[in-house]
């Protein structure tokens, strides 16, 4: 077990950091003086956020909330769950919502639907990396990092069965064993 899957980078630390530098500069010119909510969908997320973040030199607060879907494997079902909402109250406030993959669109569009009945001034979507080959549902990508091909990445947060969080680089998995 283990050391047979084999990983091969696609996007390295470098390319990531410029990446999350354009974001935090398009993020700031719309969010300067709005003390936005950023919402971070757990549990991949949390690399690209505090990287995000600490690019961000103004006021805003930030959330987590955690989502499930009932998996088939690597294939997400389309039913999704709350696991953990958001602690804060958003009705009224600016909330932009920080996820790491948008692969078939059906978290993202169950999460946005969530979050826009509980009345916030605005609501936008923030991703790392996107999928196109793979929607499902259409969701708006407000802020988009990178575009991936129809390939499983882990690294930078991203998981292959909880392994591969804590990769500083994106990988493809070429061969999982
Ligand atoms: P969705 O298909 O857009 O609903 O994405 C569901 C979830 O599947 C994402 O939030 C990720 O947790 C996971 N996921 C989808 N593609 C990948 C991948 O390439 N690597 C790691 N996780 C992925
Ligand atoms: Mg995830």
């Amino acid at each position: 077990m283990g050391s047979e899957v084999k990983l091969s980078v696609l996007f390295t630390r470098d390319e990531i950091a410029a990446t999350v530098n354009k974001l935090a500069a398009e993020i700031r010119q719309d969010y300067l003086s709005k003390n936005p909510i950023l919402i971070a969908v757990l549990k991949g997320s949390f690399m690209f956020l505090s990287d995000l973040i600490r690019q961000l030199d103004f006021p805003l607060e930030v959330e987590f909330a955690q989502l499930s879907s009932y998996e088939r494997g690597t294939e997400s079902s389309g039913k999704i769950r709350v696991v953990q909402d958001v602690q804060s109250n958003i009705k009224g406030r600016h909330v932009l919502v920080i996820e790491d993959i948008i692969d078939t669109g059906f978290t993202a569009a169950f999460f946005l639907d969530h979050l826009r009945r509980k009345n916030p001034a605005s609501l936008k979507l923030c991703a790392l990396t996107d999928k196109p080959s793979r929607t499902q549902v259409k969701v708006n990508i407000d802020y988009l990092g990178l575009t991936i091909p129809d390939k499983f990445i882990v690294g930078y947060g991203l998981d292959w069965d909880e392994r591969f969080r804590h990769l500083p680089d994106i990988y493809v998995v070429e061969d999982k064993g």
